[in-house]
């Protein structure tokens, strides 16, 4: 097989919210592609040798001076080109058309009629007398078409929506195809992809798992390499990658931490067991560390939120560079679960945006304490190709889509000061809130739900008995990227069970509420 990034495209970024969900879409077409900022140098561009370029929205106006423009190596290129919204604007105004602001901003959904035949449109089913229905979100609109172009599409306020040359495979689309909303959209962004573009669509989750295992063989060679395997979704993927690609080179230390879900050690345990898991075909050295005592002691007392976040890193670190060094002082490797989004932040960061540079990967610079050089399997991949890899490898799809758990576990979820046995009562009140989500078929319909421990005492009754005892809350969001999130409207009948179910079952509680803060400005943690 060749190189499945032979054929790629690239999305520039123009700062849309949407930049990441147009490469998931082309991605999902089979195609790959890269993000990187519009204003990366020309020599990148020609190496990078894309078959087609696409250019993201964003939330400035071309009619400005100093806003963000085409590369001219971009126009230069002779290859495909789609600009979606601030994308679209931008070709318009730099090919020699024009652009106006609009007081009024489209924002939703709308209906575009065809204007003329285009086999771009076509994926949409957009064809004279068929309107379809699509999302706009934008300021301006493209006034005046650029020379050697046509309008192949309008609505009733932007007249010209989508455009293309008369000879040149250059488009432009006021809408965003991207977005769900856009009924077929991914079709459109697969068409340009595949057929315009002319990429075979090799970019498929056997083939991904093939190079990815290549490429580990090729960085590693005969060295040992170590892994810190959380449970999650991530480091659990790149474990069973790395057990494919290295065998028992690979060292996977799991820290149970006292901190865990009810019944986690043993489903980790269960699914890279010799026997159950992934590790019936694959040899994988699983090293469970049982350090609860450890890590309840160092938390003894403490009632702050940040510090406990700092203790229970510390003595992860602490734990498993110990544990490291014991199993083997020829370890050259540590590997880490970075994912793709993780690596546009932090290189978009570099270009003067104002992005958070998510660490919570690297843990707490283990590799610069250890000597240890990083492998990073899943570096350009998005989420939803690792649970997809996850599931090529025979992961257990209870594991790969699972809800997110926070590293330092029930920690941030006891309020205040952490003791064991809060640990133990918030364990089996989580255990009755997630089994009753996945009973009632729930579980997948939420991003993430758990129970929280409050300090706090409540009176209650039970049979003839007065209870003072303490209180439960649920949480379950949905969102979408975790930076904001709604609760769940989970049904009231629902939410009575588990109540009913926590209440009855564990002496220690004697109360259950149920959290409606939506994020921002509540947190989705209560810490
Ligand atoms: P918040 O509470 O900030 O959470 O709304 C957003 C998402 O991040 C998770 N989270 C963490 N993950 N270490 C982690 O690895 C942490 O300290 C941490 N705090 C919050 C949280 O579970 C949610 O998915």
């Amino acid at each position: 097989m060749h190189n499945i990034h032979d054929q790629r495209l690239l999305i520039l970024d123009f700062g849309s919210q949407y930049t990441q969900l147009i490469a998931r879409r082309v991605r999902e077409s089979g195609v790959y592609c890269e993000i990187h900022p519009f204003d990366i140098p020309d020599h990148f561009i020609h190496t990078f040798n894309p078959h087609g370029v696409i250019l993201s929205g964003g939330p400035e106006t071309v009619t400005a001076g100093e806003t963000p423009r085409i590369p001219a190596a971009i126009l230069d290129l002779d290859k495909p080109i789609l600009g979606i919204c601030y994308g679209m604007q931008a070709l318009a105004s730099q090919l020699g058309g024009q652009v106006s602001s609009s007081n009024q901003r489209e924002f939703g959904h709308a209906n575009i009629h065809a204007l003329a035949d285009s086999v771009l449109l076509d994926a949409l089913t957009l064809a004279p007398g068929n309107d379809v229905d699509v999302w706009m979100s934008h300021g301006d609109k493209v006034s005046r078409l650029p020379p050697e172009f046509v309008a192949t599409a309008g609505t009733t306020s932007a007249p010209i929506a989508a455009m293309e040359h008369t000879s040149k495979p250059i488009f432009g689309v006021q809408f965003h195809p991207e977005v769900t909303h856009t009924r077929l959209g991914g079709e459109l962004l697969a068409k340009f992809s595949k057929n315009i573009c002319g990429c075979a669509g090799e970019w498929t989750a056997a083939n991904i798992v093939e190079d990815a295992i290549n490429q580990v063989r090729a960085q590693v060679g005969a060295d040992e390499v170590l892994l810190g395997l959380s449970g999650g979704v991530d480091s659990s993927v790149v474990a069973a990658l790395l057990s494919r690609a290295i065998g028992d080179k690979l060292t996977c230390i799991f820290v149970d931490n006292g901190l865990l879900r009810k019944a986690e050690r043993s489903e980790v345990e269960a699914a890279f067991s010799a026997t159950s898991g992934v590790g019936n075909a694959l040899p994988l050295n699983l090293v469970t560390i049982a350090a609860e005592e450890e890590f309840m002691s160092r938390l003894n007392g403490v009632a702050d939120p940040e510090e406990k976040r700092k203790i229970i890193g510390n003595t992860f670190i602490d734990v498993f560079e110990r544990e490291a060094k014991a199993i083997g002082s020829g370890v050259k490797w540590l590997a880490q679960g970075t994912i793709y989004p993780d690596v546009i932040e932090s290189a978009a960061s570099k270009y003067g945006k104002a992005h958070v540079i998510k660490s919570h990967h690297n843990v707490g610079g283990l590799p610069e304490r250890m000597d240890l050089a990083l492998v990073e399997p899943l570096r350009e991949l998005f989420k939803d190709e690792v649970r997809q890899i996850g599931l090529h490898l025979g992961l257990p799809k209870s594991l790969v889509y699972r809800h997110p758990f926070p590293g330092p576990g029930l920690g941030v979820r006891i309020l205040g000061e952490v003791s064991k046995n809060a640990a133990d009562v918030l364990r089996e009140a989580d255990h009755i809130f997630i089994s009753e989500l996945r009973n009632a078929d729930l579980y997948d319909q939420v991003s993430q739900a758990f129970a929280v421990y409050l300090p706090v005492k409540s009176v209650g009754v039970v049979g003839d008995a007065r209870r003072y005892e303490h209180v439960i809350a649920l949480r379950a969001v949905e969102t979408v990227d975790f930076m904001t999130a709604r609760s769940a409207r989970l049904p009231y009948e629902f939410i009575e069970l588990v109540s009913n179910r926590i209440i009855n079952e564990i002496s220690s509680i004697s109360r259950v509420v149920y959290d409606i803060s939506s994020k921002p400005p509540a947190t989705i943690e209560w810490e």
